[in-house]
């Protein structure tokens, strides 16, 4: 491809996720048509293509389309309106899957051998970093070592607790729900992250595990009347951007 093709392609591909960026707005009323499932699935392989630290993938989902479960979410979720949508998919980060995660990292492996610095990294190097021993205990001890190598040079200082876990993986999970809901607007489909939910009802409803966090409830569907509340509003960007 030329010079002057890659660059008109660039420019293309730049409007475009422009256009799918300004297209998603949070989606309150839904009609009641299903969300086909050969949708969902694309939506879900494309979403876990979201970066991940260490690509540890801290994330699962639970993909909620029974009408029995919908109506139980609903009370869940305050009865918001965003609720009422015929799909729901519960985004769960999961701080207490990294030790799998190490072995699968390893296990699907996309080339014949495993490089010997990738082996190393997930059987030693990962595991060291992301485990925090019994009630964080070697978390604490992790803190008063990097405390005192870091006085001499820059070192990684965390994830070092068992609540500093919870923040890496939510991290990671949250770019996954973003990518979700770009996902499914890319298919033209409308959806409304919600953080407006009992989570102590919703583990009554959906067998989360008592380790995993679950970030956002995300609605999906197609948008109905008036789906949209008010106009998009954003802050100045110098607002929140410093350059140097
Ligand atoms: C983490 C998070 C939680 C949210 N929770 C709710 C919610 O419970 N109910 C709701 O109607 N909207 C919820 N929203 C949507 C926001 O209100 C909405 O994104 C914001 O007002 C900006 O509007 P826009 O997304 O249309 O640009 C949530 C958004 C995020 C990112």
């Amino acid at each position: 491809m030329s010079q002057e093709a890659t660059k008109h392609c660039a420019t293309d591909s730049a409007q475009a996720f422009r256009a799918l960026m300004e297209g998603r707005r949070a989606i309150r009323r839904f009609t009641s048509e299903p969300v086909p499932e050969q949708v969902i699935q694309e939506c879900l392989a494309t979403a876990v293509l979201a970066p991940s630290s260490c690509n540890l993938q801290p994330w699962s989902f639970h993909v909620v389309r029974s009408p029995e479960l919908l109506l139980q979410l609903q009370t869940v979720c305050l009865n918001q309106n965003a609720a009422k949508a015929p799909l729901i998919i519960a985004v769960l980060a999961r701080p207490d899957t990294w030790k799998a995660a190490c072995t699968n990292v390893l296990k699907y492996w996309p080339e014949k051998d495993v490089p010997r610095s990738i082996a190393s990294f997930y059987m030693s190097i990962a595991p060291f970093q992301y485990n925090q021993g019994f009630l964080g205990a070697l978390g604490l001890f992790k803190r008063l070592l990097i405390g005192w190598t870091g006085i001499k040079r820059p070192v990684m200082r965390g994830p070092n607790s068992l609540a500093e876990m919870q923040l890496w993986a939510v991290k990671s999970s949250s770019l996954a729900a973003q990518s979700l809901m770009l996902a499914f607007q890319s298919h033209g489909y409308g959806t409304c992250p919600m953080e407006g939910f009992d989570e102590k009802r919703l583990r009554k409803v959906l067998p989360i595990p008592k380790e995993a966090i679950p970030i956002m409830l995300l609605a999906v569907g197609v948008p109905g009347e008036r789906a949209v509340y008010n106009p998009r509003l954003r802050f100045p960007i110098g607002q929140c951007v410093t350059w140097h």
